[in-house]
């Protein structure tokens, strides 16, 4: 059956009536296997997935590539629909924003700190348009994947505090074979950036390896990575290990760890992050 394409929140909102139980894969197009694996995961929780796709111009900082995003709005269907995916809900910007998003959402302190360091803003805007999304699609499920860490760590908070009715499914980082996260952003890449990019992974396995067996000191493996990464022409914005439970600093004994890293490789950012289980 081929995959049917939804603009308006009314036409949405009529189809999904039919349906008892669906997933959400929400999207800024440009859709990639990291993306199909969403789907898949969506339809392992539910019959039917709706992914959306819309570019949120609101979560884009000034200088950052909102007129560039990659739109590839036709390849994106057939790409969603040989995954399995039913419906598509693709509104413009006005139908999004049908006057000025005055209403935002203010995400807690811990939404300025890594990403939000560099991207001022940035989570404010994913999670006014996320909390939309939830509103007009009303799934039973949203899956998001692990590649963006503290969007997810956010946007679960997000819905315990909200109250959402949703469950929130997450998706492992999917990878090429040679490590790097799959992302929209890796087209950026020229080839020998492209071939230098897996750095980051490694890098942060390196630290995942080290606390593994038992090294704490995770300021000097911070350090450690963000050399690595530097001697090889990155321009490193962090390399840090947090508590996957707050992304705060972990505390003296616990256990389940996250390393994230965010580094520039010419003018592309690229973002990763490994979870670290210490003994
Ligand atoms: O992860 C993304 O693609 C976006 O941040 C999201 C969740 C679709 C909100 O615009």
């Amino acid at each position: 059956m081929a995959i049917e394409i939804l603009r308006s929140v009314s036409e949405l909102r009529a189809r999904l009536r039919q349906e008892p139980r669906y997933a959400c894969v929400p999207t800024m197009g440009n859709i990639h296997d990291g993306h199909l694996r969403l789907v898949t995961l969506g339809l392992q929780n539910a019959p039917t997935v709706v992914t959306t796709i819309f570019v949120n111009r609101l979560q884009f900082g000034q200088g950052e590539d909102f007129d560039k995003y990659p739109r590839t709005f036709e390849e994106d269907c057939e790409k969603l629909e040989r995954a399995g995916c039913q419906l598509v809900f693709h509104p413009d910007e006005r139908e999004m924003y049908p006057e000025p998003q005055v209403f935002m959402v203010d995400p807690p302190p811990v939404a300025n700190k890594l990403e939000g360091r560099f991207r001022h803003g940035h989570f404010r805007g994913v999670a006014t348009v996320v909390l939309k999304l939830m509103n007009m699609v009303q799934p039973h499920v949203a899956v998001f994947g692990k590649k963006d860490y503290q969007q997810l760590h956010i946007i679960r908070h997000m819905v315990r505090q909200l109250a959402l009715p949703v469950e929130i499914v997450a998706a492992e980082t999917y990878r090429a074979d040679d490590g790097l996260a799959l992302s929209s952003r890796n087209r950026y890449l020229s080839p020998e950036e492209r071939g230098e990019a897996p750095r980051l992974h490694e890098a942060l396995d390196q630290v995942r390896a080290a606390v593994a067996s038992g090294d704490r000191n995770f300021e000097a493996l911070e350090f450690a990575a963000d050399a690595l990464l530097a001697r090889h022409g990155w321009h490193v914005d962090y390399v840090v290990v947090r508590s996957r439970r707050t992304l705060m600093q972990p505390e003296a004994d616990e256990k389940e760890l996250v390393a994230l890293g965010a580094a520039r490789l010419g003018v592309t950012r690229l973002i990763d992050n490994l979870e670290l289980l210490a003994p």
